[in-house]
């Protein structure tokens, strides 16, 4: 009934669908976790060309018995299933020309030396695509002059927050891939939780559990040798100390979410006081990205005295 390039796609493509169905693969397709599969619809796929080939051939076959005049009538109908007919109906209603036979209807009677002019109907095609860009027209007039939908900056600034989104779930599930450029300060309990973890089983031999320091520094005031703030604090636990004081590179043993959190965490010792404090080491550093302290308001004594007006005093 229907063409083969028909046939062969549709009972593919069911198929497909009930392998997908029948076998259980979890979030993935099943052609996909099982490669397997694949051979299977290959296999399909050729037993339906095979198929195909099969039943053409025969087709031939049966007909080379036919006697000359039953050739005719077969050839015949065969050009007129209706997979030729309805395209060929299609294809004719939607030009809308008239046939070469009937072109004497609607010729105009000017001739410019012997080249003539069709009066002809513009195509359907044209007509309805026409008909479709004004009803579109007159929504979109309705919508965003009229009622005022959405304009271009609302538009832009959905998507802008909608990437923003995007992007931080994605930072996420990618927290690794911070470094010494990007990395912030975590402040999640989750994150802090973790960098306490980390900081407990690496880092408490030398710093104290309370950052008070014993081989390694002082944590908990303000002064640092190699540079305060998040970014300093990773690329130290990152690059390690200066060379032969003790504290290695910890970026073989640490992933750098992991140094991002205990770094995070560390920075917690900030202003508290440690039990057994060492005494501070290294300069007390200032955050250059810091807002600017704001300056005391001017002191009204300060005002320029009301300076007085000696010219008026002399004229006197
Ligand atoms: C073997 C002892 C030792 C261990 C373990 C150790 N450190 Fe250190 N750490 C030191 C020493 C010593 C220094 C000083 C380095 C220098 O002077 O260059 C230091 C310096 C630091 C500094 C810089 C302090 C400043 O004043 O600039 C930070 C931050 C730091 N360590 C964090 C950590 C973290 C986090 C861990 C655990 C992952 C850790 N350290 C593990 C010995 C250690």
């Amino acid at each position: 009934m229907s063409p083969w390039w028909i046939r062969i796609p549709v009972v593919f493509f069911i198929i497909f669908v009930l392998m997908e169905y029948f076998i259980d693969s979890g979030e993935k397709p099943a052609f996909l976790e099982y490669p397997i599969t694949q051979f299977f619809l290959l296999l399909v796929l050729l037993i339906l060309i095979a198929i195909e080939l099969i039943l053409k051939s025969i087709e031939n076959v049966l007909f080379q018995t036919l006697s000359e005049d039953a050739k005719k009538r077969y050839v015949e109908a065969r050009s007129q299933t209706w997979e030729w007919a309805w395209g060929k109906r299609m294809y004719r209603k939607l030009l809308g020309s008239k046939p070469v036979e009937k072109e004497g209807e609607i010729i105009l009677d000017h001739n410019y030396d012997g080249i003539k002019e069709l009066d002809n109907e513009l195509p359907p095609w044209w007509v309805y695509l026409f008909y479709a860009t004004i009803i579109f027209g007159v929504v979109y007039l309705a919508r965003f002059h009229v009622f005022g939908d959405y304009d271009q900056d609302l538009e832009y600034e959905r998507e802008v927050a909608a990437a923003q989104a995007a992007i931080e779930e994605y930072k996420k599930t990618a927290k690794d891939l911070v470094d010494v450029n990007t990395v912030q300060l975590l402040t999640d309990a989750s994150d802090i939780d973790a960098g306490k973890a980390i900081y407990e089983v690496n880092c408490v031999v030398c710093h104290m559990a309370d950052g008070g320091g014993g081989i390694g520094p002082n944590l908990t005031d303000q002064h640092w040798i190699l540079g305060g703030g998040i970014k300093n604090v990773f690329n130290t636990i990152s690059e390690g100390g200066r060379a032969g004081k003790g504290m290695v590179a910890w970026k073989q043993t640490l992933k750098p979410a992991e140094m991002a959190q205990v770094s995070s965490y560390l920075l917690t010792f900030q202003g508290t006081t440690a039990a057994n404090p060492k005494a501070p080491e290294g300069d007390i550093w200032i955050d250059p990205d810091a807002p600017p302290v704001e300056e005391s308001p001017a002191d009204p004594e300060g005002m320029p005295e009301q300076q007085i007006d000696t010219a008026a005093v002399v004229s006197n």
